[in-house]
């Protein structure tokens, strides 16, 4: 913790008195959240093994526990999530705690130039929900192309119409608005509603899309192409991570073991009959082995999956012998690294405040009606309140939006006690000279984020050692042409936010240059591009470094049944194994990737 999260958590805490957080721990025990009880005595085998309790391995565990005959063993390098983690406004927060692995990407001659020590920061959540528990809590599926897409290049079962029902089947969208029923589930774990409070702002932003010509629509029902209000994962006000969702329900599984704080150093695996029999672990200093009958379920997400399969033997022959582990299986791990990079930073200035900030939500009604009514702004996911996919002047396929737009109820002059500025990366002196000039006057944001990135990266294994980071290649903007569609991107922002609806309260662009392009005239397509190589960064959705793809393609490292090529008894169902990323936010997307790996499991070990 930095002592900004200090300040941030003190100021908060102190507002809220001890009577609260009892009321606080009622109203959790009446929305039946269950404990989730920390193992210690291990079995010496289980049925399954499951590395990861994020987005995908929570719901992985929670389905095949549902067999009683089957005994599961989930391994979570992080803790259990608190009160702090469930208040939706203050996302960013989370990623300057223990919550976030804190990785930083190597620097990059491409992008981030303009940030702390030129480095990209790459959140990962490091938790009971994996990155859930960090996230900003938007719920989008990406768009029905995206699945067909995965389904052509050889991936049987992936096309929409076969994901779709996995969609449904998690979801509990009950108390939703203005959706496409069809589309939607009303029995699954996992809730989705709107956020308990709306600024004037949102009409807005969905009257300026209809004069661009885009409708005013659900994103995850029958086009994705639109503008629309969100869709968030929470419950009553608060988040709910794949752990609230699929972990703490069925809690008292006696099938079910689950160890916090436990690190998986490697998963074991013959070199001669490449079968997978168990995984190596520490936890309180003390190292473990247990056995697996069945499989080992890796979810560990998209850097750390690929680096514990090159740590257990499985990757690329060369980085392996660079590092002296023996290769059990030579695949492509690690490469395909893709992910979504986004202009967070435009701030448009309003005469009057109808915006969110720090300062602004510093009040004891706000926060009451959070803790009490779970309404209000501290219920904005992020501050983010509305969302347009849309298509720039460069997209080619007619329904397929290359570009996101998110509306956020506030912009960095506001962040007053800067978790917006750490999980950025913004400098501080960058913070001084651009923004706090209007530390004081109302703003709000629209992120651009390039949906479709042709620039790709990779994660490359540093040396044997489990506990070293990966080296993190990202490439963000390798290729020109994503630059091209983001600086397309901000100037249709910029025209939303100065139409004719905005200017009821008067938005301007705040026109103080970024320091490193001080050099290029203000506002032109270069000046743009400069912006974006020195300050864009990622929305956190890191995927594709272990490749899905049928056994013609050189670079798939698991097969549409996500078992990795060449070994027995080894999957992988997280965020890693999507050969393409989404048109949208992935942690629904990853959810569903592990409510089919669940059905394909159950199938496969049905009579055995
Ligand atoms: C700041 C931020 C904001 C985001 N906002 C959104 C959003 O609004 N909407 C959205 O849909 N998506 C969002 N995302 C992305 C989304 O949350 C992630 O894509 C998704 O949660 C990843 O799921 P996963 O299962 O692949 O991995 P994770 O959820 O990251 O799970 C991996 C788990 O494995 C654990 N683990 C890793 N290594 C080991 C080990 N060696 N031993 C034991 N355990 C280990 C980790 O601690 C973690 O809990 C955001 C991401 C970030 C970072
Ligand atoms: C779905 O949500 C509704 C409204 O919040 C709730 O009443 C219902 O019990 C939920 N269904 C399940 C299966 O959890
Ligand atoms: C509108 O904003 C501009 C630029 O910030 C400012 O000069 C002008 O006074 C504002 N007008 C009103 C009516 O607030
Ligand atoms: C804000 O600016 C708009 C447009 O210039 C103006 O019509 C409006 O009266 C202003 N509001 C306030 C409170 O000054």
């Amino acid at each position: 913790m930095n002592y900004r999260t200090v300040v941030v958590l003190l100021t908060i805490l102190t507002r809220c008195s001890a009577q609260l957080v009892n009321l606080v721990s009622d109203l959790r025990r009446s929305l039946g959240d269950g404990e989730i009880k920390d193992t210690v005595n291990f079995d010496s085998d289980y049925d399954f093994v499951v590395v990861g309790a994020g987005s995908g391995g929570s719901v992985v565990v929670n389905r095949l526990t549902e067999n009683p005959k089957w005994s599961v063993l989930l391994l979570e390098a992080g803790n259990d999530e608190m009160f702090l983690t469930d208040v939706p406004l203050i996302a960013s927060i989370q990623t300057i705690t223990g919550y976030n692995w804190g990785y930083k990407s190597e620097r990059l001659k491409t992008a981030c130039l303009g940030l702390i020590d030129k480095r990209c920061n790459m959140p990962r959540g490091k938790a009971l929900g994996g990155t859930s528990v960090i996230n900003f809590l938007l719920y989008t599926r990406g768009n029905k192309l995206d699945f067909d897409q995965w389904a052509s290049l050889g991936n049987k079962g992936w096309s929409y119409d076969e994901v779709l029902p996995y969609f449904i089947k998690s979801e509990n969208c009950t108390k939703c608005r203005d959706i496409d029923e069809d589309y939607h589930g009303k029995r699954g774990y996992l809730n989705v509603e709107h956020p308990g409070y709306e600024s004037p702002l949102v009409k807005l932003f969905i009257e300026a899309g209809k004069d661009l010509g885009y409708q005013n629509l659900d994103p995850n029902g029958r086009s994705e192409l639109g503008f629309s209000r969100v869709q968030a994962t929470m419950k009553n006000g608060a988040r709910c991570s794949a752990s609230k969702a699929f972990l703490r329900p069925i809690s008292q599984r006696p099938n079910l073991h689950v160890s916090i704080r436990t690190r998986v150093t490697k998963i074991l695996i013959d070199p001669k009959t490449k079968q997978t029999y168990g995984v190596e672990f520490l936890k309180n200093r003390k190292k473990y082995t247990v056995r697996v009958r069945k499989e080992v379920v890796l979810s560990a997400g998209s850097i750390n999956s690929p680096h514990l399969l090159m740590l257990s033997g499985v990757g690329p022959r060369k980085d392996l012998k660079r590092v002296q582990i023996p290769v059990i299986q030579d695949l492509k791990v690690g490469y395909n690294l893709q992910d979504h990079m986004a202009m967070s930073t435009l701030a448009f200035l309003v005469n009057e405040s109808v915006t969110i900030s720090d300062r602004g939500v510093q009040n004891s009604m706000d926060i009451f009606n959070y803790i009490l009514n779970g309404r209000g702004p501290y219920t904005i996911p992020g501050g983010a309140e509305a969302l347009a996919f849309i298509r720039t002047k460069f997209a080619q396929v007619e329904s397929y939006p290359d570009m996101e737009l998110v509306l956020g109820a506030g912009a960095l002059n506001g962040d007053l006690y800067g978790s917006l500025r750490s999980l950025l990366g913004i400098p501080q002196s960058l913070f001084d000279q651009v923004y706090a000039p209007h530390a004081y006057t109302p703003a709000f944001s629209i992120a651009t984020v390039l949906m479709r990135p042709k620039s790709a990266g990779r994660v490359l294994i540093k040396d044997s050692n489990p506990l070293h980071w990966p080296l993190l290649l990202p490439n963000y903007f390798e290729k020109e042409e994503d630059v091209a569609v983001m600086v397309e991107g901000i100037k249709m922002a910029i025209s939303i936010a100065q139409s004719r609806h905005f200017q009821k309260y008067n938005a301007t662009l705040n026109r103080i240059p970024v320091p490193g392009c001080r050099n290029v005239p203000f506002g032109s397509d270069s000046y743009w591009a400069c912006a974006v190589r020195q300050i864009a960064t990622t929305l956190g959705h890191q995927v594709g470094t272990c490749k899905m793809g049928p056994d013609t393609d050189p670079d798939a490292v698991v097969d549409a049944q996500l078992k990795v090529y060449g070994i027995k008894g080894l999957r992988v169902v997280d965020g890693s194994i999507m050969p393409n990323i989404v048109a949208g936010h992935t942690n629904a997307v990853i959810m569903m990737i592990g409510e089919k790996a669940a059905d394909m499991i159950k199938d496969e070990w049905r009579n055995k």
